[in-house]
């Protein structure tokens, strides 16, 4: 196939790249490097001994967007390009609004001027707003908490009324649980700007010693040890996932959302164990107030995702844990 990857320079469109190109599909990356770098093109042909196009370029330009589809006979999307920070999108909801929503739209423009009709959507286990019932599955009722959580769930909502709308569409929703870790090469992983937000991210930063110690939000809720429990899959299982979901696609008209998590779920403190074993030290951490808007535990059933797509998370907390810390080594100064 040949595969445009909107927010291909991405944390795990990179990841995506490399299992799309190594089974052979044609790759091509779609990206405004608003959180990426062009230099993840030369990581790639690194790990993939092929250098793969980069058209730089927003998704709100659908001109450019169906010039690419096009120029390069692309077959089918997995849309990554948005934006993802939770904190920001209730600081600033248009702009997650015209991100995330109007780049979609344009994107859909394009496919439907140019005749490519198969789509991954890179969704989110935040559809599911606040748990009702463990684990989640596909069936679990919808619902969203933040602006950002939003813009994942109109595009969900936009698409499966498009599907309907026109049975040539074969759409697939992704909805990750909590991706994490890097490539075995260390080449590729998540760097984000700042402060991180995430667990993982700043659990790297404090082994580095960028920052003093890892702040535990809560101990009080109610699951094993009273802190906050997640489904952890690894950035390459994720990257496999997408491959299924690829594969399947072709022969699957309509629209579909689907899990992928492993449907096990690790706590902070289960999370900082981890850790410490990949680093051979003990991580420094400190137990604090519970972060507003968090929930206590959050898991997937997989099983959908097993059945229809032969896909099951492979990896485990070690990997996860030791290829984050050598990617984050390799990328401290
Ligand atoms: P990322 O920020 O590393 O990758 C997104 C990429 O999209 C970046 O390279 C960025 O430059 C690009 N981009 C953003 N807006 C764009 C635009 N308008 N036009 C072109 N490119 C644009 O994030 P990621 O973690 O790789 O996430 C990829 C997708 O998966 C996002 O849609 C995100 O919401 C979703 N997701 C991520 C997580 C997670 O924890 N990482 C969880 C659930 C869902
Ligand atoms: C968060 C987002 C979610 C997004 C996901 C991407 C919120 C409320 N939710 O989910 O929408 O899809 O990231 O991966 O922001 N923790 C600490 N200390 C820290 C950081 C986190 O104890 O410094 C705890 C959290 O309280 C939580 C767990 O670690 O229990 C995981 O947190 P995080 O990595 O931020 O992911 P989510 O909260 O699941």
């Amino acid at each position: 196939m040949n595969i445009l990857l909107t927010g291909g320079t991405g944390y795990i469109g990179s990841h995506t790249a490399v299992v799309l190109a190594q089974a052979g599909h044609r790759v091509v990356l779609f990206d405004n490097l608003s959180n990426s770098q062009a230099s993840t093109v030369d990581r790639l042909a690194q790990i993939t001994g092929q250098r793969l196009p980069l058209v730089v370029g927003d998704v709100r330009d659908e001109a450019l967007l169906a010039n690419t589809l096009r120029d390069y006979a692309i077959t089918a999307v997995v849309h990554f390009a948005g934006l993802k920070a939770v904190g920001e999108s209730v600081a600033n909801p248009l702009l997650y609004f015209a991100n995330n929503l109007h780049g979609t739209i344009a994107l859909l423009h394009a496919m439907q001027a140019t005749g490519v009709r198969q789509l991954v959507f890179s969704s989110s286990a935040t559809v599911y707003g606040n748990p009702h019932y463990l684990p989640i599955d596909e069936q679990h009722p919808t619902g969203s908490t933040n602006p950002y959580g939003r813009t994942k769930l109109h595009v969900e909502e936009m698409l499966f009324d498009l599907a309907r709308s026109d049975a040539s569409w074969h759409i697939a929703c992704l909805r990750y649980f909590n991706p994490a870790g890097a490539h075995s090469s260390g080449l590729i992983g998540e760097l984000p700007n700042g402060i991180p937000n995430n667990l993982m991210p700043y659990m790297a930063q404090v082994a580095t010693g960028q920052r003093a110690e890892l702040t535990v939000f809560g101990d009080d809720y109610p699951t094993s040890d009273g802190t906050g429990v997640r489904d952890y899959i690894h950035v390459m299982d994720l990257a496999e996932g997408h491959a299924a979901a690829l594969q399947h696609l072709g022969s699957q008209p309509g629209w579909d959302a689907i899990n992928l998590g492993t449907g096990q779920g690790y706590s902070v403190l289960e999370m900082v164990a981890a850790f410490s074993r990949a680093i051979g030290r003990p991580l420094p951490y400190r137990i604090a107030e519970r972060r507003a808007g968090d929930t206590a535990a959050c898991y997937a059933d997989a099983s959908k995702a097993l059945t229809l797509l032969g896909w099951q998370a492979k990896r485990n907390l070690d990997d996860i844990c030791s290829s984050a810390w050598a990617f984050q080594q390799a990328h401290t100064t």
